[in-house]
């Protein structure tokens, strides 16, 4: 939490909370790993942060699995590394783990993944940034590959009471391209009440068939 927090303070624009996620939040962002036949599965983790909602996507791991974590802070990146040697609910997945430190916009390749969790503050974000994330996302995806991401409840609208107005158009661009890409790809949403603050995790189904 204290490494979380600092980070709050340094690097806002990258880390856009004031709390890691809930572990409900976390559950419900894993929740399709469930959803899987016998085939190995590659994940992405965008943005993971301290890890809380990576503890939640572990517990699906299965020993042919492979998780990727890409997070662009390197003092998360650090003690990402760190938890995965100590945290006895992280330690015994190590080896089927890589940790990358880099904006995901960077990340090459095709068709790697069946599913990408997705822990970034679009709210943050210019309008063209989120397009090209998910631009990459449907890059790196399988087909039938999914998108799990969460926005804070309300809180755009909130923020843009208080902004100037550049910021409020940039608000409004953001929620435009997501509502775009929801509207085309969205499988379901669930609402989490118990997070700081309450969030919408949505599901969508975003690898090209
Ligand atoms: C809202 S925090 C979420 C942290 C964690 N997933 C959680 O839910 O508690 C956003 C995270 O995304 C990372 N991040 C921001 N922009 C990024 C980018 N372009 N590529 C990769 N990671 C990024 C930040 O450093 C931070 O760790």
């Amino acid at each position: 939490m204290f490494a979380f927090l600092s980070q709050t303070f340094r690097r806002f624009h990258d880390t856009g909370a004031i709390a890691p996620s809930s572990r409900w939040l976390g559950r419900a962002l894993a929740a399709p790993l469930t959803e899987r036949g016998e085939e190995p599965i590659a994940i992405l983790e965008a943005g993971p942060g301290t890890g809380a909602v990576t503890r939640e996507i572990v517990r699906h791991l299965q020993p042919v699995d492979h998780l990727t974590l890409c997070e662009i802070n390197p003092v998360f990146v650090e003690h990402l590394r760190e938890r995965f040697e100590s945290d006895p609910r992280l330690r015994p997945h190590r080896d089927r783990v890589d940790i990358v430190q880099s904006p995901v916009e960077s990340l090459e390749g095709e068709g790697c993944f069946d599913h990408i969790v997705c822990g970034l503050p679009f709210n943050n974000f210019d309008p063209e940034q989120v397009r090209e994330i998910f631009s990459v996302f449907q890059r790196l995806l399988r087909p039938g590959g999914t998108v799990n991401f969460f926005e804070y409840a309300a809180i755009r609208g909130l923020k843009a009471l208080l902004v100037t107005r550049a910021e409020r158009e940039r608000l409004r661009g953001v929620a435009s391209v997501l509502g775009e890409v929801i509207e085309a790809h969205e499988r379901r949403r669930k609402l989490v009440l118990v997070n700081l603050p309450p969030a919408w995790a949505r599901c969508l189904v975003m690898g090209e068939r």
